[in-house]
């Protein structure tokens, strides 16, 4: 598809050599190529390293980028360095898959988009090039109206978690992953090394009842998401975002509608009788590189998992999780991931103590007019806080 030219998705350095400009459908051949190389390293990345892209996966996912870089929504750039294609850079006005729906709902940001991948052949790495190439599709979404700039990462992983740093990306949401087979061995290395797991305490035993959730659960469900939502707002990366009205209220329909879904389940936690904690929980629909490869897998996505104040550190967090695993792994799931906010102790020690690993993570920043700037490199710190 021949795109009308858009005027400033482009810039060069006739010095250095080289050109960043729109993606045109002769790059196809080289996007599916280099994608081969971008998938194997990002499969040695992956912190759960078993997420082995399928043999199968490769294809479907260029196919799912081309029609990105195709679609008149999106914007695909290429960088060339001497008239040879040294690189690519896709976005597309969304959020990154896993992005988790409190944060998009509770916020007022008009037009997120998000750089969906970006890859730099080795040979032409550290030369600048994935600067120009952000640089340039920030300033050209910005241009088109959009005024929030989204990032997904991989736990660790340097160059990419540097080069969102030195955009001034911050990080926004941690995802986190176990997996549920029983002979995993990297799961049973790290509850291994683990801290002791966090029994109930003693009384708990009689206090506590898990089961599922029901219809007359849904005002205790609006109350926890209105109070959680305003203790999460004071973790996100920018106090721009601002809370909607009503806001509980429509999260909770939503989060009901999708329980009511084959495939999906809810527990409520009752302490003598009383709510006090819930988890939204079904078989992971499947989107983003990760999605993609894991769509040979089956796996279950948490999407909401709460503990009200008064009762947390009592091991009701733990106890309405180990519930949602033997779920998924009773309908066949063998892996469980979700997302939480950056920051966050609760969960951050909740899933650390369950055996979850940080896979990969979130970033994003306001963008304005002119895109983004960059900022000096620092020294300092390889994460993205
Ligand atoms: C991430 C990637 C696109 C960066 O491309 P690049 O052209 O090498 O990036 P730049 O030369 O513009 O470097 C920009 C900054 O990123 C950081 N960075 C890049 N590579 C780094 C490395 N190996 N270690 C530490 N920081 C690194 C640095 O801060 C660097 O700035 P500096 O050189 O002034 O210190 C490239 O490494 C790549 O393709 N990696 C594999 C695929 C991938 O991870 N893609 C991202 C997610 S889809």
């Amino acid at each position: 598809m021949e795109r009308h030219p858009e005027p400033g998705i482009s810039a060069t350095s006739p010095r250095r050599g080289w050109k960043i400009r729109p993606y045109r459908p002769q790059d196809r051949k080289f996007l599916e190529v280099s994608l081969e190389a971008h998938l194997a390293e990002k499969a040695r990345l992956a912190p759960l390293r078993d997420l082995r892209p399928s043999r199968h996966w490769g294809e479907p996912y260029a196919r799912y980028l081309i029609a990105l870089a195709e679609d008149r929504q999106g914007l695909g750039l290429i960088a060339e360095v001497g008239g040879e294609r040294a690189g690519y850079l896709l976005v597309v006005p969304a959020v990154p898959h896993g992005m988790p729906r409190w944060e998009l709902r509770s916020t007022t940001f008009r037009r997120p988009c998000a750089a969906e991948e970006m890859f730099v052949l080795p040979r032409f790495r550290r030369t600048g090039l994935g600067v120009e190439l952000l640089s340039t599709g920030a300033r050209a979404f910005a241009r088109r109206g959009f005024d929030w700039l989204y990032a997904a990462y991989h736990a660790g992983h340097r160059p990419e978690v540097r080069i969102y740093e030195r955009f001034g990306l911050r990080s926004c949401s941690v995802g986190v992953g176990k997996w549920l087979g029983s002979g995993h061995r990297m799961r049973r290395r790290r509850l291994e090394r683990g801290s002791p797991r966090p029994g109930l305490l003693p009384d708990a035993g009689s206090r506590l009842r898990l089961r599922e959730f029901r219809g007359s659960d849904r005002r205790f469900l609006e109350e926890s998401l209105d109070a959680e939502l305003a203790e999460r707002v004071r973790h996100l990366p920018s106090r721009e975002l601002t809370v909607r009205r009503g806001w509980g209220r429509s999260y909770a329909r939503s989060l009901w509608t999708e329980a009511s879904k084959p495939n999906a389940w809810a527990i409520v936690a009752e302490w003598s009788g009383t709510a006090v904690g819930f988890a939204f929980a079904g078989i992971q629909e499947h989107g983003g590189w990760q999605g993609r490869a894991l769509a040979f897998r089956r796996a279950c996505s948490v999407s909401s998992l709460y503990v009200v104040p008064a009762r947390e550190r009592l091991g009701v967090g733990a106890s309405i999780l180990r519930v949602v695993e033997q779920h998924a792994r009773a309908r066949g799931c063998d892996l469980i991931r979700t997302f939480y906010p950056e920051g966050d102790r609760f969960y951050a020690e909740l899933f650390r103590r369950e055996g979850y690993l940080r896979n990969v993570g979130v970033t994003g920043v306001h963008l304005s007019p002119e895109g983004l700037p960059l900022l000096p490199p620092r020294r300092s710190s390889g994460r993205v806080t």
